[in-house]
């Protein structure tokens, strides 16, 4: 064996594995970067959706809620609450009459504040949660309820 592999053929080697994963490094950085436009939907962020984040941060939302699996357990996960709470077209009325019944008051629940949001800031969030549930994140939450 020591007679048949050379110096050279372990300099080879090593240069030539080095060269060759390299090469597919480069191919592999290549593609993520050509598939960032459509795996982002930065192409919809609105002004309401940037006035939307502002509003959901200044209130502490993430405080109780979790957004894509980030944030608190208190409360449900919201990064795909605009699929269970009407889709697209139902979510903004929806999420409008649901800020104006908080908190429920049903004993043993656990209860939302009032936030005395306006329309306008209650819009912009129905935006910000539209954006985040387009982000693609292979399927993630893994079902409906969150
Ligand atoms: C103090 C904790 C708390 C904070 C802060 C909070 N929430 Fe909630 N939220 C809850 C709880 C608890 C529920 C579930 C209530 C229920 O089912 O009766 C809830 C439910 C919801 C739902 C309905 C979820 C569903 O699956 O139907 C939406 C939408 C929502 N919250 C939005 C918000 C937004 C927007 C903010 C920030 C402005 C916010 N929440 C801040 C506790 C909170």
């Amino acid at each position: 064996m020591s007679d048949t592999f050379t110096k050279g053929m372990a300099r080879n080697i090593y240069f030539g594995g080095s060269v060759f994963f390299f090469l597919i490094f480069l191919a592999l950085t290549y593609h993520t970067e050509k598939t960032f436009p459509e795996r982002s939907n930065q192409a919809q962020l609105t002004e309401s959706v940037i006035r939307g984040k502002g509003v959901w941060e200044r209130n502490n939302c993430i405080g109780c809620h979790t957004l894509l699996g980030e944030g608190a357990y208190f409360a449900p996960e919201l990064g795909n609450v605009v699929n269970r709470r009407g889709g697209e077209e139902a979510f903004k009325p929806f999420l409008q009459a649901w800020m104006k019944m908080q908190p429920l008051g049903v004993p043993g629940r656990r209860a939302m504040p009032q936030f005395h949001l306006s329309e306008q800031e209650v819009d912009d969030i129905a935006e910000f949660l539209k954006w985040s549930s387009k982000i693609n994140t292979n399927g993630w939450p893994p079902n409906k309820e969150g």
